[in-house]
């Protein structure tokens, strides 16, 4: 087709795209294209800003390596990765739903860990925190048998994979839930930590004024065949930056109640003084039981990576 203005240039990709025999390529590149040309006119894009937004994407690109993914990060930062999960859970996004984002570190082969154990593997400060969690079906009844994969950060904000002064597999289990659809172990108290900036994500955030950090959180990914299977992230009801998560993660549902005790008797006699409890209950939903690709397969080595801090402006 040639073009006689603007307008022309949107059917004439929409007339192209309908030659592609598959029904789902079509819908999904025809709504892309409109959406793009839409606010290529909404925002006026000038030639030198179409220029820059070329360069930020394949920036993005060139910085996505095996073990950092600068495309999934800005994703998060943009929310686009948390409307992707509220769209396609909660019986398609009409309720409330447990499920949340997989997230950069899920690893394959957690050790299995029998209920009321400790994942803590090589001496790790922080305060000891007690987790009681169940897992239940639509009807709510509960779910027996479910693999619980866990795993979070030290209290210094790194996961094991991040951190060589932790032994491998340090803070992961995995565990099956019994009759009650329940499982319990004991670990130490996550931090909340930051996102790297080395890239168009921290000049994004800069621009913003907004900090890089993520609020504690302790993942759960659970996995039964005839139920899709669930990651989930449940954050703690003490951060202060649940209102300001740099990857938009935190949701009613997952706000969990990580109760401070202090002094009382611990559901271990070696713990004195303070320490945490945690309750959670999941809902999971019929569906297929897929385990995606693990986004990592092992411990970096090297040195721990710098935390850089942004401030959030006023
Ligand atoms: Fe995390």
């Amino acid at each position: 087709m040639i073009i006689s203005n603007q307008h022309e240039v949107t059917e004439a990709v929409l007339s192209e795209l309908s030659r592609a025999p598959s029904a789902r390529f079509r819908e999904i590149m025809s709504a892309a294209v409109r959406h793009l040309h839409a606010f290529a006119r909404d925002a006026r894009l000038t030639e030198a800003e179409f220029h820059q937004a070329c360069a930020v994407i394949a920036k993005l690109g060139q910085l996505s390596t095996e073990s950092h993914n600068e495309v999934v990060l800005i994703a998060g930062s943009l929310g686009l990765s948390s409307l992707v999960c509220l769209l396609n859970n909660g019986d398609n996004g009409q309720t409330d739903t447990t499920a949340n984002l997989m997230g950069p570190f899920w690893r394959m082969d957690s050790p299995r860990t029998d209920n009321g154990g400790s994942i803590v593997r090589s001496p790790t400060s922080g305060t000891p925190i007690f987790v009681n969690a169940w897992v239940r079906d639509s009807d709510g009844r509960p779910v027996e048998g479910a693999e619980v994969d866990v795993w979070h950060t030290s209290s210094d904000g790194f996961y094991e994979n991040q951190d060589p002064e932790q032994a491998d597999m340090n803070l992961r289990g995995k565990f099956t839930t019994d009759s009650d659809g329940h499982i319990s172990f004991r670990s130490v108290k996550p931090a909340g930590y930051p996102i790297p900036l080395s890239g168009p994500v921290g000049e994004l955030l800069r621009a913003q004024g907004r900090h890089n950090m993520r609020p504690a959180h302790i993942h759960f990914m659970i996995y039964k065949p005839g139920f899709k299977t669930q990651f989930s992230q449940v954050y703690s009801s003490d951060d202060p930056n649940l209102e300001t998560d740099v990857q938009f993660g935190v949701t009613r549902a997952l706000v969990g109640q990580y109760v401070l005790h202090d002094g009382e008797q611990a559901p271990a006699d070696d713990v004195r003084g303070k320490w945490y409890s945690l309750d959670h209950h999941f809902v999971i939903e019929a569906g297929e039981a897929k385990l995606p690709k693990p986004p990592i397969t092992g411990k970096a080595s090297g040195e721990r990576p710098a935390q850089v801090i942004l401030e959030r402006t006023a």
